[in-house]
């Protein structure tokens, strides 16, 4: 791991009462923190699905599920510090419940290269939404956050270079064709807004409705989301040259925003 966030984030300096009232915040924080401290769960299916493939099994083990844990583990830090009132463990046992069921080897993609694309547009979604968040920390004046933020969004990028790395070894196996790929893009795309949110919302048990809270995050999306860079990481499976990529992606940008992300 790159960082330590015991070590690395100084949660003793956090300008606490620049966001303590800041609702949307603490639900999207929080919703992060459950989501991401579970991935040991997808990391033991991907493990199982991938056994052939000792490297990735291997990186998966050492790197990638500590790497998203810790995401969790921080997350969790920051949101015990600010809202010491939370009882977080009590509302993730909720979330727990409601969403191991969905997390079943089953679920992956039919084949080791499409669940790589799969994971790819995980990535691309975690890397631009801490991206997003950090430029938001930064408005809000907590360089704290910002600074957290900015560290887990480079290691969703680094994620999606290694999971690119892994889909082009078994591309190449499966003979992959493009328009299989926009198939499984095209598909991941309308998943988008997916069940592990809702879940990690309702879980929360916040008075607000869940259709008003995305509505919040629409906004939020349209001042704050990088989308010429998710539509640059959402294609690359495609493969396209420089150039290319830079025309299909600016074509691809505003239906990420009819989609409200
Ligand atoms: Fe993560
Ligand atoms: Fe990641």
């Amino acid at each position: 791991m790159k960082w330590n966030y015991k070590k690395d984030i100084p949660y003793g300096d956090i300008s606490i009462n620049r966001i303590e009232d800041n609702d949307y915040l603490f639900r999207t924080l929080t919703i992060a923190s459950f989501i991401e401290i579970t991935s040991n769960v997808y990391e033991k299916n991907l493990s199982v699905y991938y056994r052939d493939d000792a490297s990735t099994v291997q990186w998966l083990e050492d790197v990638w599920e500590p790497e998203e844990i810790q995401h969790g583990e921080s997350l969790k830090k920051y949101i015990e510090t600010v809202w010491p009132e939370f009882d977080w463990e009590r509302h993730y046992e909720t979330f727990l419940k409601n969403y191991l069921p969905l997390c079943t080897v089953e679920s992956l993609e039919p084949t080791k290269a499409k669940e790589m694309i799969a994971r790819m547009v995980v990535e691309t979604g975690t890397s631009t939404f801490y991206k997003a968040m950090a430029t938001y920390a930064e408005e809000l004046g907590e360089p704290v956050l910002e600074d957290l933020c900015r560290k887990i969004s480079k290691d969703e990028v680094y994620h999606f270079e290694m999971f690119e790395k892994v889909f082009k070894k078994h591309k190449e196996e499966e003979n992959l064709s493009k328009k299989e790929i926009l198939k499984v893009l095209y598909d991941r795309l309308k998943e988008i807004n997916n069940e592990d949110v809702k879940i990690a919302y309702e879980a929360l048990g916040s008075d607000g409705s869940y259709d008003e809270y995305m509505r919040q995050t629409g906004t939020f999306a349209k001042k704050y989301y990088p989308y010429k860079m998710a539509a640059k990481m959402f294609i690359r499976p495609l493969g396209l040259n420089d150039n290319f990529e830079n025309v299909i992606a600016t074509t691809v940008k505003p239906a990420f925003k009819i989609l409200g992300i």
